[in-house]
């Protein structure tokens, strides 16, 4: 996707969920197109630690890595001041990354539904979606309501909440990946308007369908892009402002008929044929 790098010359940005997949690739991509600083924010250590070691060797005295649990506010707050001044008081650009994919059973299934002993999948209690909606969530809300007073002192800046297609095509055994990203996204789309006059942008952005860790055991779906693809649209996406970015082609087309009520069928059909190949155990998206 060709698009003006300059965009991110001489920027500050700040990435959560940095240390692996689609976090780590768009703080790679920002280094390439010249951004003056980045910080790796991220709760996993050993990856934190490898990653902002490399590329502090690549570009020296312009890389931080930040120790943060995003469901912790008070990690969050601490975590935008590092950022903050590591950066000399500016943050042009935070990404609210940090994710996971979240797969789960709803209530207990009857015998006959094979789902329950795919590995990894289980039933979903109030906790469970408490954690869930911490991390994808009130993660990036956190972030969102620390940054605003820095980018404003300073005229303006950028965020990037990462959401999912999920939005827009909820797909069953992943009602907490659904309900947490659908609130992320309207969360999102409201703080647009509301710091628009601030010269804050808000942009929504799916990464598309990606080979990253979010998988886990099982193999990204075939087709599946690498993590620099999806980086460098976001991020060619993010530069023209756009409300909602799209990661990938099948991203973008699922938008346009979701939740259009004469394209209905499109959804139902194709919905209802992942959750009765979930339901027999295959992990279809
Ligand atoms: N890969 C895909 O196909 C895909 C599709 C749609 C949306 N997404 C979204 O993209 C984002 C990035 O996911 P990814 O695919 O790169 O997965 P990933 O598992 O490779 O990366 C997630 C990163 O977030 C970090 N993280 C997890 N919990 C954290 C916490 N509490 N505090 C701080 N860091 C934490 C992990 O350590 C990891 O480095 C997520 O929000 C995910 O929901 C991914």
């Amino acid at each position: 996707m060709e698009f003006d790098e300059s965009y991110y010359k001489g920027k500050t940005a700040v990435v959560t969920g940095a240390a692996s997949g689609v976090g780590l690739a768009l703080i790679e991509e920002l280094l390439a197109y010249g951004a003056e600083k980045v910080a790796l924010a991220d709760f996993n250590k050993e990856n934190l630690e490898k990653h902002t070691a490399r590329l502090s060797a690549e570009y020296p005295g312009r890389v931080k890595g930040i120790l943060c649990d995003v469901t912790k506010e008070s990690e969050v707050a601490a975590m935008i001041a590092g950022a903050a001044e590591f950066f000399g008081g500016r943050i042009d650009l935070l990404v609210n990354n940090a994710g996971a994919g979240l797969m789960g059973l709803f209530v207990a299934p009857p015998s006959s539904v094979s789902i329950a002993e795919v590995k990894g999948v289980k039933i979903q209690t109030n906790s469970d979606w408490e954690r869930a909606f911490a991390l994808n969530f009130y993660g990036a809300l956190y972030g969102c309501r620390e940054v605003i007073p820095v980018m404003r002192r300073n005229g303006g800046g950028q965020v990037i909440n990462v959401i999912s297609g999920i939005v827009f095509y909820p797909m069953a055994y992943q009602t907490m990946y659904a309900a947490t990203k659908s609130a992320l996204n309207g969360l999102t789309l409201s703080l647009r308007y509301e710091y628009w006059d601030d010269n804050i942008k808000f942009n929504s952005a799916t990464p598309g369908t990606t080979a990253t860790g979010i998988w886990g055991d099982t193999p990204a779906p075939q087709g599946a892009q690498t993590p620099k693809q999806s980086a460098r649209r976001i991020l060619a996406q993010a530069s023209r402002n756009r409300r909602v970015i799209f990661g990938d082609d099948p991203d973008e087309a699922g938008a346009k008929n979701c939740f259009h009520p004469d394209y209905e069928e499109i959804p139902d059909t194709y919905l209802l044929e992942v959750a009765r190949a979930r339901r027999g155990g295959e992990i279809r998206v």
